[in-house]
């Protein structure tokens, strides 16, 4: 395992002790979460947990093959706790989301979370939000209409070809942002008719930020 997996890993173990008996979970995508995953079959917490509600098809899928009842969020009343990957975070708890595009529903799952546990490796976490071009989920027809407005917010909107969201609908990826106000970044994103969902978690940050590195683990909270 690479030192970035093994940090990985780290972040992903402290993330179970958040978990509660019967509790149902929302559980994100990516690399990362995979771990969570991993861990949880392996230490037999499967049969602790009542079941999940999933970001995305990929993690429902590794779920069921653990033997993890996927809920869909409209049967349940809410989550106790949602764990995810990052692809930024800064010490505010604010994060970019979206590298695997899953982006609407990960945000989807943290709204209905109590608890919003965010497992990283170190290389995730920044001082400025906006290295990591920043995702944006777009209704296909609007796609080259909502990069043009995009353009104006200073950075440059590119196309992510060849993938199309669980949602049946397109991401742009915006390089060279420096995100100073990532709530206002977000509220203005939003604005923009013909995007689905931005990749800003700000206005909804993380509650824990679960950071593994050579070191061992360090945990943030929300301010
Ligand atoms: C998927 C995400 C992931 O959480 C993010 O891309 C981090 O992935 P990884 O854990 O593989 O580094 O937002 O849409």
């Amino acid at each position: 395992m690479s030192p970035q997996d093994v940090a990985k890993r780290q972040a992903a173990a402290a993330a179970l002790a958040y978990l509660e008996p019967d509790a149902l979970v929302g559980v994100g995508t990516g690399s990362t979460v995979n771990h969570f995953i991993d861990l949880l079959a392996e230490r037999a917490r499967v049969s602790n947990i009542r079941g999940a509600v999933s970001s995305s098809n990929a993690t429902s899928e590794r779920l069921r093959a653990i033997g993890v009842p996927v809920f869909d969020l409209n049967e349940v009343e809410g989550l106790s706790l949602y764990v995810d990957g990052a692809d930024e975070a800064n010490d505010r708890l604010h994060l970019i989301k979206g590298g695997g595009a899953a982006l609407t529903r990960e945000k989807i799952v943290a709204a209905a979370s109590a608890r919003f546990v965010c497992i990283v490796d170190e290389s995730k976490c920044v001082d400025v939000l906006g290295k990591f071009p920043l995702p944006v989920e777009v209704i296909p027809m609007a796609r080259a209409q909502v990069a043009r407005e995009l353009a104006t917010f200073g950075g440059t909107p590119q196309w992510r070809e060849g993938i199309t969201t669980d949602n049946g609908n397109h991401i742009l990826d915006i390089h060279g942002l420096k995100i100073t106000d990532p709530v206002a970044l977000e509220n203005a994103i939003n604005g923009i008719t013909g995007v689905v969902c931005v990749g800003l978690f700000a206005r909804r940050p993380a509650d824990v930020l679960i950071v593994g590195g050579s070191s061992g683990t360090r945990v943030l909270t929300a301010r």
